[in-house]
């Protein structure tokens, strides 16, 4: 049906809802597209194995907002940007030293990301503030975590790559060579991913004509569901459960086929849009691996390997990018409830590409819903109610 049609439904005599807005085509985009079937993922041109394999999450971040790969000194400019704006405002600090310790880390995200608005010397959105807000992500990550624990809250470094300084910061010590591109590789992995929920909520916003801030702080609270980034957090949670119930013997077949039959969700597994292997989960499959074997951790990939062969027997479904991420941060130290948030410094980059893109071609997105209420009820004064 032309687009111009839609319009003039009449929702009364043709009541088609599309619940999920499944397989709509909502937008057109340079950032990312998506072979649900063959299982391919392509940011702005390049295959994510490509990236995977050759990029840094700066490099990508500046892939993403310019749809063309930065040269040596686009680069090395990218990197001193961040660098200089890795500091918070000292209220921003404040409020992380001073609310609740038992807060979800995502919500104290949330809310300091809303509060950096304030502090933008203009409040027109531009690539300074995309760097900006992509530069203070991992600081407010970091120092929660912190000061959550008593920890001296550890001032940001003003060299060294995101992954590197974040990992600084968390730890209070430089990290290695090896967990350094580890980090690194999970940011490049999930920047981007076409029109998500969080992505989409951050174009909505975006397209009533709002400010960045606020289309970033309403794709955190999207991402924060466990039904998207938050399902890694809950993955964690699940394998943790199940060890603490049963120990280091645990029956991860009978643990599934129990959920299963109780038509319980395994979280880590299924997506709207790919039927086969998720590309990105391939990537964090081998580094789960990996890391799980040096860390002493192997149980929770043997665990996570026999979920994934029930999980195609059973259902036919594959993991999703958030299964393996949960035991690669478990084995890189990292507390569960801190998996979304990593998840977060790294989509932001995807996030403010969407926001620049909705900008520039704007359309306020409004779609309809069905009334299935009543028509016409007679007005009952409150007293005879
Ligand atoms: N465990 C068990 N059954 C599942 C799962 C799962 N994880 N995912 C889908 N199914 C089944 C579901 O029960 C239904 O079966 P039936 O037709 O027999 O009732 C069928 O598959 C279709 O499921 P759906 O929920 O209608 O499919 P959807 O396209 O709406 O859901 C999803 C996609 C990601 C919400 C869903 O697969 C899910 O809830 N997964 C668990 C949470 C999760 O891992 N989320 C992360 C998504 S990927 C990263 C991101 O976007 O952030």
């Amino acid at each position: 049906m032309a687009e111009h049609n839609l319009q003039n439904i009449d929702l009364d005599k043709y009541p088609h809802i599309n619940k999920g807005l499944d397989g709509i085509v909502a937008f057109s985009t340079t950032k990312s597209f998506i072979d649900g079937k063959s299982g391919d993922l392509i940011f702005s041109g390049y295959h994510i194995d490509t990236l995977a394999e050759n990029a840094t999450f700066e490099e990508v971040c500046f892939l993403l907002w310019n749809d063309r790969l930065p040269n040596e000194q686009e680069l090395d400019d990218l990197h001193q940007k961040l660098r200089s704006e890795r500091k918070l405002p000292e209220p921003v600090l404040t409020y992380i030293k001073t609310t609740r310790k038992t807060a979800e880390p995502m919500a104290v995200l949330r809310t300091a990301v809303s509060m950096l608005a304030d502090f933008q010397d203009d409040s027109s959105d531009t690539m300074d503030h995309a760097i900006a807000v992509t530069a203070q992500i991992p600081t407010i990550i970091a120092a929660f975590d912190r000061a959550r624990n008593d920890k001296d809250i550890i001032e940001p470094l003003d060299e060294g790559s995101t992954a590197f300084n974040f990992l600084y910061m968390l730890n209070g010590e430089e990290p290695g060579e090896a967990a350094e591109r580890t980090m690194d590789l999970c940011l490049v992995i999930h920047a981007e991913h076409g029109m998500n929920a969080s992505t989409f909520t951050a174009r909505t916003i975006c397209a009533t004509q709002s400010d960045m801030f606020s289309a970033v702080t309403g794709a955190i609270g999207a991402l924060k569901g466990p039904l998207h980034g938050g399902a890694n957090t809950a993955v964690m949670n699940m394998l943790l459960d199940l060890e603490e119930k049963e120990g280091k013997d645990a029956d991860p077949v009978a643990f599934t086929k129990e959920k299963l039959s109780k038509k319980e969700k395994m979280m880590g597994f299924g997506h709207r849009v790919y039927k086969t292997f998720d590309p990105r989960a391939v990537h964090l499959r081998k580094m789960s691996k990996k890391l799980s074997e040096e860390t002493g951790h192997e149980y929770l990939y043997e665990w996570s390997e026999a979920m994934v062969k029930t999980m195609k027997d059973e259902k036919g479904i594959d993991p999703n990018v958030d299964f393996f991420s949960a035991t690669v941060y478990y084995s890189l130290g990292i507390k569960p409830d801190l998996y979304t948030c990593i998840f977060t410094m790294s989509r932001i980059s995807g996030w403010t590409a969407h926001f620049f893109e909705q900008k520039e071609n704007n359309r306020l997105i409004r779609p309809r819903a069905l009334y299935v209420g009543e028509k016409n009820l007679e007005w009952v004064p409150v007293e005879d109610r």
